[in-house]
């Protein structure tokens, strides 16, 4: 989870880094930190702030001499070890010439460090990291280059890494590994980098590589080279990235999460463009799994994590509804440890907007080695997950960068509607004529996405009304449920406040116990077949003393009836509501938590991209 960066060979070492750490700050900001090496020298600085732990770095740094061939920095969410400076990365050996950054976990760390601790290694912190310095140290006091020294120290290593080691004594190298936790190489001449994620290095570097599981890399100034463990060369393979560093800025908005709202009509379209041929057939240019194989699939099971998993959830309403496929949508962290079954012709579908979550990952990778086929919905490129998987579809809502996803649910659920009508077109469950008129509603989502946002005054203004609630319920029935759970987990995210979803007809079945005034129900009623439900369900709660706020759609006059606020939106085909839904819902969390002067691009304890168990 946490974010990482080196460079060898730049005449701007130091600010490569900072500014590299400021663009990873999503992935963790506990602390920060950088190693700077030049022969003989390995300086340090680190600091541990908070939200803030950049910017202090930052001043650490202002002391900083000059002069460094190559350097490492580190930006830490905290797995083991408590938040504060003595645990920030990079962490030294005892000499202190070798300094190391790490993202992942290292499972056998407590046996290594009793072992190296009985040698007479001295630990200064309390994560599970520092081992990595302390093996590599053995390795070198036998005259091992470093290259060398990190691939017998990882031999011995069980857990999940990227990491990237500097040593005084070879002041112009780098060596970065990587098991499960996501790594690239970039390229430019004269200066060689690595990162956990391409932004940081996006306007440094000119080529790309991706390193895979168990591979070692060697940087240097004129280039790089990689081995696996065994020592054997390996050959990265170059990434296609197409973002520019202006997508990673803030288009004029206050925060990333009011810009990634904002794109959202422009994501839907993006995520449609060229999926159907003029013959009406639906297509995926990435997708590797050939229509026999789709056709000859008996069960769906979906994977996923978070927002992802709600998307997920759509999509089964979708593709049981329209290919009559029986669908099972599980937590990525409970599927791969449940022992689950599958079958000759199940398909698993692994949803990830990172393409790097760590459960989703390991949940497709068990999937796989029982025999499953395997897509990834994915929206990063060449990620993880998409690398691993059989086909991928990509949600093409470019780089998220607000911890609280937005843009991207909206995609993933566009490309996997699209998937359940590609899969009805194969098994023919729907009529050319039905996928057609699906197809156009589809296409005119975002335009009613783009009308939603014209609102965004009169849903904020419902917000500050309510500026003074702390418990939310929110409720909705078929897709509205999974939008009502997005909703409750957006706002719980980016407030702190209480927050649960429901489907409504679960209500009475205890939830109704803790209605009483003061608490906000929020529901999602715009289905027409599931209306009156939900109306009885918001009568109900209304009786006992709740403020009521509807999602309803334009012309609903009904709904003035039970609800005290309505946030409105224009009609849409009921398969596709989520997209349009989520919309207000998005918005609502987000003037909540700025009357309650939260960061809502960072909020507190969370990650943008969960890369440990
Ligand atoms: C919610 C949020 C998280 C992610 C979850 C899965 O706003 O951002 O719940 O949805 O961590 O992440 P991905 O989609 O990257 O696998």
């Amino acid at each position: 989870m946490c974010g990482i960066i080196g460079v060898v060979g730049s005449p701007t070492t130091l600010e490569t880094l900072l500014e590299g750490l400021e663009r990873l700050e999503y992935r963790g900001y506990d602390s920060a930190g950088v190693a700077l090496v030049k022969a003989g020298q390995t300086w340090r600085a680190r600091a541990a702030s908070g939200t803030e732990s950049v910017a202090a770095l930052r001043q650490e740094c202002a002391a900083a001499p000059g002069g460094f061939q190559s350097g490492i920095g580190h930006t830490r969410w905290a797995t083991h070890g408590a938040p504060i400076t003595t645990n920030a990365h990079p962490h030294l050996d005892c000499s202190g010439n070798v300094a190391i950054i790490h993202n992942g976990i290292i499972e056998n760390h407590r046996d290594l460090h009793d072992e190296l601790e009985a040698k007479g290694h001295h630990f200064t912190s309390s994560t599970d990291s520092e081992v990595l310095a302390h093996l590599i140290e053995e390795w070198r006091a036998q005259g091992l280059e470093l290259l060398e020294s990190v691939r017998q120290s990882l031999l011995v290593v069980r857990g999940a890494f990227a990491l990237a080691v500097v040593d005084a004594q070879e002041p112009d190298v780098i060596v970065a590994a990587r098991r499960i936790s996501p790594l690239v190489v970039g390229t430019t001449p004269g200066a060689t980098y690595l990162a956990s994620d391409v932004p940081a290095i996006l306007d440094r570097a000119q080529a790309f590589y991706a390193v895979n599981d168990d591979e070692i890399v060697r940087l240097a100034p004129e280039g790089f080279r990689a081995i696996d463990l065994e020592g054997a060369p390996v050959r990265l393979r170059q990434l296609a990235i197409d973002w520019d560093l202006e997508t990673a800025e803030k288009g004029g908005y206050d925060d990333f999460m009011t810009k990634e709202i904002n794109e959202q009509p422009d994501v839907l379209r993006a995520t449609l463009l060229d999926r159907r041929r003029n013959d009406g057939t639906i297509t995926f240019d990435e997708m590797g799994v050939s229509d026999d194989e789709l056709r000859a699939v008996t069960r769906v099971v979906l994977v996923a994590a978070g927002t992802s998993h709600h998307a997920a959830q759509v999509a089964k309403y979708a593709i049981e509804r329209w290919a009559r496929l029986s669908v099972e949508v599980d937590i990525a962290s409970e599927y791969r440890y449940r022992d689950p079954i599958v079958e000759v012709g199940t398909l698993v579908i692994g949803v990830s907007q990172s393409g790097e979550t760590i459960d989703t990952i390991q949940a497709t990778r068990e999937a796989k080695r029982r025999g499953a086929r395997v897509i990834a919905v994915a929206n990063v490129v060449d990620s993880s997950l998409a690398r691993e998987a059989d086909a991928v579809i990509y949600t093409r809502a470019g780089l998220e960068v607000s911890v609280a996803s937005t843009k991207a649910f909206v995609a993933q659920v566009a490309a996997l509607e699209l998937l359940a009508l590609r899969l009805a077109q194969l098994r023919q469950t729907l009529e050319p004529a039905e996928i057609a008129a699906l197809f156009t509603s589809l296409n005119a989502v975002g335009e009613k996405v783009a009308t939603t946002l014209t609102r965004r005054d009169q849903y904020e203004a419902v917000a500050h009304a309510l500026g003074g609630a702390r418990d939310f319920f929110f409720l909705g029935r078929h897709v509205g449920f999974p939008t009502a759970l997005e909703g409750a987990l957006k706002l719980k995210e980016v407030t702190y406040l209480h927050a649960e979803g429901y489907p409504g007809g679960e209500l009475k079945h205890g939830p109704l116990a803790l209605i009483e005034p003061g608490v906000v129900v929020v529901a999602v009623a715009t289905d027409p077949a599931m209306h009156d439900k939900i109306l009885s369900n918001l009568a109900e709660v209304k009786a006992r003393g709740a403020s009521v706020v509807a999602v309803a759609t334009d012309g609903d006059e009904t709904i003035g009836a039970v609800a005290d606020f309505v946030l409105r939106v224009p009609a849409t085909e009921p398969m596709f509501t989520p997209m349009v839904d989520v919309v207000p819902l998005q918005i609502f969390a987000y003037a909540m938590a700025r009357g309650l002067g939260r960061n809502v691009d960072r909020p507190r304890n969370l990650a943008k991209t969960v890369t440990v168990e």
